[in-house]
């Protein structure tokens, strides 16, 4: 398998002014600074595609199960990367696609409960190559949970490619097999990440500000 590498954001990055790239007008007051513009993380994902490729083969079929909501921009971008390679060489692998929701946050908080609340039966990762795709690594509780239920199906081969993992003290110690960005332990928004399910019609990864924190705040029930 290819040597683990990402590219690691420095806890002082701060990224670019928002007046650099197009953002909504809807969302303009409610954020800090563009974080990972889109263009790089349609790059990054171009090379993690490669790399995924190539430590797969072409011997066997892959299922790619795409971790809802978050991600869902992600994975259908990795996914066109993969099979522009595989239109384009003289080899090729069937991929199959499946959905898996699960949540565990509000506001910017772990609820510290994971829950499944939909997707397909996963007895079809059953005996496959499986390629779990996800948005975010935060505690990685969500996905060591997911991880165990996929277990049950006894996959041939399961392997976790994330866009994001945050530098958090609260990890558990869990790291994908592929990561797109190491970043600090901030809360960001956009290409499918959300606050609330606010902001996933941002292209690019931004912070929020306190602001749009406030304006978009479930109010905690007691
Ligand atoms: P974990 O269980 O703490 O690793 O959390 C993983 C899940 O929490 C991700 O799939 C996201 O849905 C959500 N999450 C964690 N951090 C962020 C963030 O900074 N922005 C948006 N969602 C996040």
């Amino acid at each position: 398998m290819s040597e683990l590498q990402y590219h690691r954001i420095a806890d002082d990055e701060k990224g670019f002014d928002l007046s650099m790239f197009c953002v909504p007008k809807h969302y303009e007051d409610d954020l800090e600074r563009v974080y990972i513009p889109h263009g790089l993380i349609m790059d990054r994902t171009e090379r993690l595609a490669r790399n995924i490729v190539n430590d797969f083969g072409y011997e066997e079929p892959i299922v790619a199960l795409c971790v809802l909501k978050g991600g869902y921009r992600f994975f259908g971008d990795l996914l066109n990367y993969i099979s522009a390679l595989n239109r384009n060489t003289d080899r090729s692998f069937q991929m199959s696609v499946d959905f898996i929701r699960l949540k565990s946050y509000q506001n910017d908080q772990a609820t510290g409960k994971i829950q499944v609340i939909g997707g397909d039966n996963l007895e079809n990762l059953r005996g496959k190559n499986v390629m779990i795709v996800e948005d975010i690594i935060d505690t990685g509780k969500t996905m060591l949970k997911l991880l165990d239920l996929v277990k049950d199906y006894n996959p041939k081969k399961v392997r976790v490619v994330s866009l994001l993992v945050k530098r958090t003290p609260h990890s558990v110690g869990y790291r994908p097999d592929y990561i797109g960005f190491e970043v600090p332990d901030k809360f960001v928004v956009g290409y499918a990440l959300d606050y609330n399910e606010f902001f996933r019609d941002l292209n690019h990864v931004c912070v929020v500000n306190e602001k749009g924190k406030e304006k978009y705040a479930i109010p905690k029930s007691d």
